[in-house]
């Protein structure tokens, strides 16, 4: 079961936006990073929550879609994200998140993807920006935003080839492909 869940919770970057999603159902996924493995159990992650389009569209010019695929500026209007859940690292606990935040992360794309909805990891954000649209105070590292939605692309896995290309890729029929490394290219001893 965990096998195919990992396999259902691919980065989708394309939503039925029209489709909300409650607050009620964005705590609940927080909840389950809270209940996740954290650095000396030190516990520094806090989270903003939206899911409320006019808030939305404040996160949305702040992030970097789909780098690799050049001619995609991002979601159009009407397949944009529904929520949204920034992860911070409350420096006031601890100056440093180690892979917190990357934990955190994964337990609330799994617990999206077993509601049914889906979603991307985001790092390339504009954290500045950001910062000064949500009025983020500064002892807040703006670490991780995390996109959520019901969402409304095909995604499939493939292998990488021989050329070793990690590129992901759309096809002719809008598919989204992700190669990903063979399982004995990865263990190396
Ligand atoms: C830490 C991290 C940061 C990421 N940042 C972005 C991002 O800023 N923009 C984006 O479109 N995708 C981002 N992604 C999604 C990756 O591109 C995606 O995981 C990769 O293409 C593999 O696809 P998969 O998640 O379906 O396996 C990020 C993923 C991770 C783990």
């Amino acid at each position: 079961m965990i096998r195919e869940l990992v396999i259902k919770n691919r980065s989708y970057r394309r939503f039925h936006q029209e489709v909300p999603i409650e607050r009620e159902t964005l705590k609940e996924l927080v909840d389950l990073a809270r209940l996740s493995a954290s650095a000396a159990n030190r516990q520094p992650l806090k989270y903003l929550l939206f899911c409320q389009p006019e808030k939305n569209q404040l996160i949305f010019p702040c992030l970097s879609w789909a780098g690799y695929l050049k001619d995609w500026p991002g979601p159009a209007e009407g397949e944009k994200p529904s929520a949204y859940i920034i992860v911070l690292g409350d420096t006031r606990i601890h100056p440093s998140f180690s892979c917190d935040h990357g934990i955190a992360a994964q337990s609330i794309m799994l617990g999206a993807t077993e509601r049914g909805l889906g979603g991307c990891i985001m790092s390339a954000v504009d954290r500045v920006k950001l910062r000064q649209a949500l009025n983020i105070p500064r002892h807040y590292e703006i670490l991780l935003v995390l996109a959520l939605g019901k969402p409304r692309e095909k995604v499939v896995l493939e292998t990488v080839g021989a050329d070793g290309d990690i590129k992901f890729w759309r096809d002719k029929d809008d598919v989204h492909h992700v190669p990903k490394r063979a399982l004995d290219d990865i263990i190396v001893g």
